[in-house]
């Protein structure tokens, strides 16, 4: 049995022309202990899609579909907090964001672990130390006094993860978790999340726009376009051997050293919402492979794949 099931997850939110929709017919499933990478680019419906998980969706959205945790429905009210200050913990892109900024990392950090796990003040904080010596923040002690502004965004964002790992949740929905770090500082925080959810048996959800990077760090990917998850297969199988064009369009788009004098084969045209896409294939317009009939029905996702000529298709992949 899976950890966290999704079926049929759809969201719309009330526009001034009716509901618009921003994710469509989403199935996604994680094992316990299992990393899955969700993928896509900018407006694909990515943080929509942890959010509904969590009923963290915008005000006034409908949302259809099942969402099971653990076996059972997700709940409401008061058991989806207790799930969310226990089960599953969520690491947002901006830090900042999601910090007061006038408590101080101790306080933040030991919260949770006095209210939910019961720990006395003094236990909490011997943690909190040991906790940010896991996610390679020294001088822990010291760090507990300090408030958000007195760090940096690496440093916050380990503050972040050791928070997230304090209640040794079943799963991190993590979300661009290293977006806004720099490039040394981003894989870091990324083997120190890696390593500490596999020593502790913690699944994750990590949505990213790089490719490249949920490859390395997950065992199966999913890829979402306007809404919908496109594709979905173990990573190295998706990265090695693409089936839908979308796919092999974003693995050939990113920049890698060896081919620094070629111009990189960039996907024309931009993205779309669920909501602007036409009838057909959501991709289609922006897809080299598109017969008229992609414009005319939606194909279906088949556990794989969502594309029409998938089977016929040999895509480029990592090579
Ligand atoms: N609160 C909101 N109300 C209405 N529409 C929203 C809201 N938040 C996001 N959207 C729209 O929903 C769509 C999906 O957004 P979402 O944030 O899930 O995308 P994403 O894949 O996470 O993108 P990014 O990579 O930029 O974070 C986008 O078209 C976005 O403009
Ligand atoms: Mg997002």
């Amino acid at each position: 049995m899976s950890l966290l099931t999704i079926e049929g997850l759809a969201l719309a939110v009330p526009g001034a022309d009716g509901w618009k929709t921003l994710v469509e017919e989403v199935d996604l499933t994680i094992g316990r202990g299992e990393a899955v990478g969700l993928v896509g680019e900018s407006g694909s419906g990515k943080s929509m899609t942890a959010r509904a998980v969590l009923g963290l969706t915008p005000p006034g959205a409908r949302v259809s579909g099942r969402v099971l945790f653990d076996g059972a429905p997700m709940p409401s009210g008061r058991a989806l907090r207790e799930v969310r200050a226990r089960r599953i913990a969520m690491i947002f892109q901006d830090p900042r964001a999601h910090v007061n900024p006038v408590r101080s990392v101790g306080d933040f950090l030991t919260e949770a672990m006095i209210g939910v796990l019961g720990l006395s003040a003094r236990e909490a904080g011997a943690r909190a130390v040991a906790l940010l010596d896991e996610v390679g923040v020294d001088d822990g002690a010291r760090r507990l006094r300090q408030y958000p502004h007195e760090l940096s965004g690496g440093l916050l964002q380990r503050v972040m993860i050791a928070s997230a790992l304090a209640v040794e949740p079943d799963l991190i929905l993590a979300d661009e978790p290293t977006t806004a770090l720099d490039v040394t500082t981003q894989s870091e925080v990324m083997a120190i999340l890696g390593e500490l959810r596999r020593e502790h048996g913690m699944a994750m959800l990590l949505i990213t726009h790089d490719l490249e990077l949920a490859a390395a760090t997950c065992e199966r990917l999913a890829v979402m376009y306007a809404g919908r998850i496109v594709e979905s297969q173990p990573a190295a199988a998706l990265a090695g051997r693409p089936l839908h064009p979308y796919t092999s369009g974003l693995l050939l788009s990113r920049p890698r050293l060896e081919r620094v004098s070629d111009r990189l084969p960039v996907i024309p045209g931009r993205p779309v919402a669920a909501y602007e896409a036409d009838p057909g294939c959501a991709f289609a317009p922006r897809c080299a492979h598109a017969l008229p009939a992609c414009a005319e029905a939606r194909p279906a996702f088949d556990g794989a794949a969502a594309c029409f000529r998938s089977a016929e298709l040999t895509l480029q992949g990592d090579s």
